[in-house]
């Protein structure tokens, strides 16, 4: 429990430094990341009461919203101002097209929507307090979840001069509850569903459900249930008979056209998810392990992300050779990793996009995704491709078969002299054991039944 008395420290600690950066005014700034919800809707009131002047900014990452209706809330709830901002431009300028052509995806299945928005959020807010000449920097993440360290981490690298509060971090309220209860003590008028026990979060990359019976592994999800729920979120709409199937192109890793037309990325990520909103590989249900070390379960719903990020991934299994194809997958396993933790803004997120350049510059071409019974990458059409028809043939080739054999001493010489049998998978029979038993005989006896070309590569003892 803070003490009020502890919070009016917290609050003039802030306004001594907002004085040394921007002047010294008679009310701290701050800029809050509002989102017109339970929670930043309670954060308006108590950070009035502690004498803020509370800039409100409603950051636009494409989630279906009346945001202008949100501006007049926060200002009706005592924001000295409240302004939107498009962060979607710089997005779909950085962040997505490289989340695409590294088919990027953190532990495996979950597409990051969350993750790629909170910095740029972050950078809106930063952007926002510098025209005031300097602000607190104030966001409504909860101390257990990542974004908190999404935007935090944002703050401290773009503007380490302005300090940041977290309310969630030292004020007195718990849960949900707590807040409905403070907000109707403060004579708010405004319903909030006291039952509402999903934490949603959306975005024009995806819609994010948790809490409630996803939060208990051993719950068994109904996913449909929970689909429901959101049913009139997220690019609604879309036709009752979707296509079933897509053919995405790609000019150097960038999309350019879907199904032969071109379009700018913004549209196209649109026209996919209202397209497949409902399909029913359109979501993924995942266990993941937070930054912070808590596990949680969430339901997202990213259809467009899937398709354009399976389509590049078969391209690139196509264009790249096999050592440049495990490069662009421990690539995308680092670029996910990072902005899974919110480290947009760094070295290590610049580092990784240099070395995924060269990559991507290599996938052109295009993919068709077969939708029906299931999603599945069914052509590609790369001019670039490394796919060699006539090498990887079942029927006669050029290929040497014989040259494999040397290929294959070489990899099996640091094996020589050593047994990796073990007891339960030696055969009683006593002619059986000794066949499996390889130790000490030379390489040379060995490879007796299969000598290469030119005398072999393994031709003599060892
Ligand atoms: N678990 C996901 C992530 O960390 C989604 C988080 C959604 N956030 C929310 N406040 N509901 O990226």
């Amino acid at each position: 429990m803070k003490s009020e008395s502890n919070m009016k420290t917290v609050a003039a600690n802030h306004k001594n430094k907002l004085a040394q950066i921007g002047g010294s005014d008679a009310k701290p700034k701050c800029v809050l990341a509002y989102s017109g919800g339970l929670d930043t809707s309670a954060i308006v009131i108590w950070l009035k009461e502690l004498g803020y002047e509370i800039h409100a900014i409603l950051v636009d990452v494409g989630q279906d919203e009346d945001l202008e209706a949100l501006c007049a809330k926060a200002l009706r709830y005592g924001a000295a101002t409240a302004v939107i901002r498009d962060a979607k431009p710089a997005m779909y300028d950085t962040v997505i097209p490289k989340a695409i052509g590294l088919s990027a995806v953190y532990e495996g299945t979950y597409r990051l929507g969350t993750a790629l928005a909170r910095p740029f959020i972050a950078l809106e807010q930063v952007k926002r307090a510098k025209e005031l000449g300097g602000a607190t920097l104030i966001h409504g993440a909860t101390g257990k979840g990542n974004d908190q360290i999404r935007f935090e981490f944002a703050y401290k690298t773009l503007a380490p001069e302005c300090p940041v509060l977290a309310p969630w971090k030292v004020w007195e309220f718990e849960g949900r509850k707590d807040l409905i209860a403070y907000l109707k003590s403060k004579g708010c008028e405004d319903h909030f569903d006291e039952k509402k026990d999903y934490s949603l979060d959306e975005n024009f990359w995806h819609i994010s459900v948790e809490g409630s019976e996803l939060e208990d592994p051993a719950a068994d999800v109904e996913v449909g249930a929970v689909l429901d729920f959101v049913k009139d979120k997220f690019a609604i709409g879309g036709p009752a008979n979707p296509p079933k199937s897509v053919t995405v192109e790609f000019d150097q890793g960038a999309v350019v056209s879907v199904d032969g037309q071109a379009k700018s990325l913004p549209e196209i990520v649109t026209q996919l998810n209202q397209q497949h909103r409902h399909a029913h590989w359109a979501w993924d249900l995942v266990i993941e392990n937070r930054t912070t070390g808590v596990k949680s379960r969430g339901l997202y719903v990213n259809p467009a992300a899937k398709l354009l990020q399976s389509a590049a991934d078969a391209l690139a299994r196509c264009c790249l050779n096999k050592p440049a194809y495990d490069r662009y997958v421990s690539i995308a396993q680092d670029y996910a990793t990072l902005l899974y933790k919110g480290e947009y803004f760094s070295m290590q997120r610049q580092v990784v996009d240099a070395a995924a350049k060269p990559l991507l510059d290599c996938l052109t071409g295009s993919v068709t995704l077969t939708l029906e019974p299931a999603i599945y990458v069914s052509k590609i059409d790369a001019k670039e491709s490394l796919f060699c028809k006539e090498t990887s043939t079942f029927e006669a080739s050029d290929y040497s078969h014989a040259d494999a054999g040397g290929f294959i001493n070489l990899s099996w010489l640091a094996n020589i002299g050593q047994s990796f049998v073990e007891p339960s998978m030696v055969n009683t029979d006593a002619s059986y054991e000794n066949a499996l038993e390889t130790t000490g005989n030379a390489a040379s006896e060995l490879c007796e039944d299969q000598s290469v070309a030119g005398g072999g590569l393994v031709s003599t003892a060892v």
